[in-house]
């Protein structure tokens, strides 16, 4: 089951949990209302696995790379750690798979509210386009993971505020639908 949680306001590492307290878990459910999917893979079979295989035939993942992020293996680590951890958009969905490791994805709620999710080997999951977010390593500092697309990747993160796009208006839109 995926761990998400909201999280605390308080500063210092980005990489540490950052739980609120009194705990505010939050489900796949609450999550799904958001427009993030996430399911749960065998990633030691990656390369040949009919289960990955039907999400991306069905949902037209057609392109796909691997992406190790670790100070040795990841050339401008430091920068694109940094941009990573920017508060942005992208026009397309975002797809990560993790492979290995682990790391945070933060979310935007719906009252603007952070929720973290925690992403380990085995865990997939879509951030939908024009929705804010963010991600950083947590303490391991070690995470491969696949990036898949819907066809040629555009990689253009767009930092808050980025409230003109269409993909953003059609964002809300879908927010304000979903109950
Ligand atoms: C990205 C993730 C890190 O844009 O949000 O690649
Ligand atoms: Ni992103």
């Amino acid at each position: 089951m995926v761990q998400a949680w909201y999280m605390d306001d308080a500063p210092g590492d980005p990489r540490r949990p950052h739980r609120a307290q009194p705990a505010r878990p939050v489900s796949l459910e609450q999550l799904r209302r958001l427009g993030v999917n996430y399911w749960k893979l065998d990633a030691d079979k990656y390369e040949n696995d009919p289960d990955l295989e039907k999400i991306r035939r069905e949902r037209n993942y057609s392109w796909m790379d691997i992406i190790t992020i670790c100070k040795d293996k990841l050339p401008n680590y430091e920068e694109k750690i940094k941009m990573f951890y920017e508060e942005h958009l992208h026009l397309d969905d975002e797809i990560r798979y993790i492979l290995d490791g682990s790391g945070y994805f933060d979310v935007r709620d719906k009252e603007d509210k952070w929720i973290r999710i925690f992403m380990e080997k085995g865990d997939m999951i879509t951030l939908p386009a024009g929705i804010y977010h963010r991600f950083t390593l947590d303490e391991k500092n070690y995470v491969q993971a696949m990036r898949l697309f819907v066809g040629e990747p555009v990689w253009t993160a767009y930092n808050r505020p980025a409230d003109h796009f269409d993909a953003r208006e059609q964002y809300m839109k879908f927010l304000a639908q979903t109950t």
